[in-house]
């Protein structure tokens, strides 16, 4: 009982806290986000985040996804983005086919939250891995629980456009890095990003290759298929802006199998 009661002042401090921070809800429905993304779990961990130093201001919020929030942040004057995974409304059968097959994540229990925290963390250590091969992705920073932190990818405020939105002076250039930082993250990080598309590539001085949480270690089950379907996408979003190479022979050139041709 004690424990509770401390853990409720707390929260009720950090509440003050977070107003003092000049927390905004640029979000139109401003308490569905605060009740679906704040909860007592992400409140207590961004309150250590904040208490350890990790962020001193929460800015607007950037992006409500499926299954992640993301808001602007500083850290010592310089930005950075925080990744909240909601617990209420995320999509678990989803999140827990790309974790069973992980060997990473194999002993994670299966409750619900504990799930979204190995989740939190396989993108954590996905973006690692894939800053350690090389390719340009947010520098993480930190994790707890739901919330990852990691550099922020723009200007001022505002993050670089997805690749759906930005202006390609050179798309055959462009297509061309995709396919060798999709070739780098396998070969070398031995990785597969499983949800590659113009939305999560973002183009400003460089590209980078963001949102990581579904990718999964080259041996899953089902590494080759989203190999193929990260392909794939890359190919539908270049076919009408320059000359590109066939699926299969990119997959081929990758993993260095010889499927035939459909
Ligand atoms: N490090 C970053 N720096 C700047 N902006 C970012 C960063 N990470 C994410 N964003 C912004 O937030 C958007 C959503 O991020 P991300 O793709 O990682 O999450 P998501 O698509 O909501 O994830 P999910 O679909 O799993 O819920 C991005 O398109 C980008 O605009
Ligand atoms: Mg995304």
């Amino acid at each position: 009982m004690k424990k509770e009661t401390n853990i409720d002042k707390e929260l009720e401090r950090f509440d003050q806290r977070l107003e003092e921070m000049g927390i905004r809800f640029k979000d139109a429905n401003q308490f569905k986000v605060r009740e679906d993304v704040f909860d007592d779990v992400t409140l207590l961990a961004l309150y250590k985040l904040v208490h350890k130093k990790w962020l001193s201001v929460i800015g607007g919020s950037i992006s409500t996804g499926k299954e992640a929030n993301v808001f602007y942040g500083e850290r010592e004057g310089a930005g950075i983005a925080i990744k909240i995974y909601r617990i209420r409304t995320a999509n678990f059968t989803t999140m827990s086919s790309y974790i069973t097959g992980d060997p990473r994540f194999s002993h994670v229990k299966k409750s619900k939250k504990e799930l979204i925290f190995a989740w939190t963390r396989k993108e954590f250590s996905n973006l690692v891995r894939a800053r350690n091969a090389g390719i340009a992705v947010p520098e993480p920073m930190v994790w707890d629980r739901n919330i990852l932190i990691m550099s922020f990818i723009g200007e001022g405020e505002r993050p670089y456009p997805q690749l759906r939105n930005a202006d390609l002076n050179d798309p055959s250039k462009t297509y061309g890095w995709i396919l060798h930082a999709i070739d780098v993250l396998y070969k070398k990080a031995e990785l597969v990003h499983a949800d590659l598309s113009e939305f999560n590539i973002l183009y400003g001085d460089q590209l980078y290759f963001i949102d990581m949480g579904q990718s999964v270690t080259r041996d899953h089950p089902r590494a080759l298929p989203f190999l193929m379907r990260d392909i794939k996408n890359i190919n539908r979003f270049f076919k009408n802006r320059c000359d590109i190479r066939t699926d299969v022979e990119i997959f081929n050139d990758i993993t260095g199998r010889n499927e035939a041709e459909q």
